[in-house]
């Protein structure tokens, strides 16, 4: 053996030792969000809004003509996101009381496991709701293994192992072939996703995900970080071991007038996912695409500008670009970030997107946070419901 195939099995060594070490404190290993399902009151008009508006192709349907009498889906992918929009046929399926219930809203956030059975296990036998316990389907492209556990409200986390699948999707999908395929706007992956839960049960459901599903407590804001002089709210965010996973947990605080986390809870009924936040690498360039297509924006006060240079420094963007078009940018230790929120993507006042574009800083910046607050206060006092 020569001294260079040495040094290769030494740190073919070393990694092994830190992934066992790795592997070992993290009991609920996630290689990433997998898809995220939204039940919807007309799956084939969503799509059409997603490819539109957002820049998603067309990846693979199931539905009437393969089979599926229940309900139709439409999955729809840009980079590393894959949205499923879902549909049923009939007014006595659950999925219609879920609808009828919810409105349009995330149902399913999946996780891509490489041992979905392990998953299962794992977090039921620490306390999680069993939903699905763990059932193999296949199709001639192979097989996958699904499980799924509730978490807040009706939503639902669905571990989803492909390893032994070449398929577009899932069995049970065939290829979506559309002549309309307008290209991409430069979305990537998902950053994270949030959910608003009940007066009180914010730190229930951060040690859910903590003891449940080993993740960590990355950073707090409490009611005094994120406030008017009317509202207020507090936010845990949890991760991952790997960090790919971002789940911050927002709760209404108390204060003089309805949050606007109450005001999602009403039109939600109950405890959902607020915003899904999508990461891309250049944020003007997607904005601008968005905004073209139709993409409705929160307003941010023209005077976030005037301080704005002073709180983050130096930045390589142009900020009457970034003013043009409404990007926020805040900064941390390590870096800083561009974001911006689209106000809510169906009629009820729930579900929006963040579209987020990461320049080292790794954090939620406390500055946008509050921002964001006061951008929807202003919404939700234009509906009557502050
Ligand atoms: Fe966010």
């Amino acid at each position: 053996m020569n001294s260079q195939s040495n040094l290769k099995d030494i740190k073919n060594f070393n990694y092994g030792i830190e992934k066992i070490f790795d592997e070992a404190q993290d009991f609920l290993p996630i290689n990433g969000t997998d898809y995220v399902e939204l039940y919807v009151g007309n799956a084939k008009q969503a799509a059409h809004f997603y490819k539109t508006a957002f820049g998603f192709q067309s990846v693979a349907y199931c539905g009437l003509e393969t089979g599926n009498q229940e309900f139709c889906s439409y999955v729809v992918r840009q980079d590393k996101i894959t949205l499923v929009l879902t549909t049923p046929y009939h007014a006595d399926h659950t999925i219609s009381e879920h609808i009828k219930k919810h409105g349009d809203g995330v149902k399913t956030i999946a996780f891509w496991v490489n041992d979905a059975k392990q998953a299962y296990q794992e977090t039921t036998q620490r306390g999680a709701i069993s939903i699905m316990p763990p059932k193999e389907i296949q199709d001639k492209e192979g097989s996958v293994v699904l499980a799924t556990i509730k978490t807040y409200g009706d939503t639902i986390h669905t571990f989803v192992e492909r390893k032994n699948y070449k398929g577009l999707f899932l069995p049970g999908f065939q290829k979506w072939e559309s002549e309309y395929n307008p290209p991409s706007k430069g979305l990537k992956y998902i950053d994270h996703m949030v959910g608003n839960v009940e007066l009180g049960t914010m730190k229930k459901w951060a040690n859910f995900y903590a003891n449940t599903m080993g993740f960590a407590n990355l950073i707090t804001f409490d009611d005094k970080d994120i406030s008017t002089q009317y509202t207020a709210l507090m936010s845990k965010v949890m991760t991952n071991g790997n960090g790919r996973i971002k789940f911050p947990i927002n709760e209404p605080a108390q204060g003089l007038k309805k949050s606007q986390i109450e005001e999602y809870l009403d039109f939600y009924g109950g405890a959902g996912c607020q915003h899904i936040a999508v990461a891309t690498d250049d944020i003007v360039f997607t904005i601008s695409e968005m905004r073209k297509s139709g993409v409705e924006f929160l307003h941010v006060p023209g005077t976030y500008y005037d301080t704005v240079g002073k709180r983050v420094g130096d930045i390589a963007e142009d900020l009457e670009t970034l003013k043009s078009l409404g990007i926020m940018v805040d900064r941390d230790d390590e870096g800083y970030l561009l974001q911006i929120f689209t106000k809510p993507v169906e009629d009820r006042p729930t579900l929006f997107f963040e579209i987020i574009q990461r320049k080292g800083a790794k954090s939620f910046g406390k500055g946008n946070f509050q921002a964001l607050f006061e951008s929807i206060e202003a919404e939700q006092a234009k509906r009557g419901t502050l």
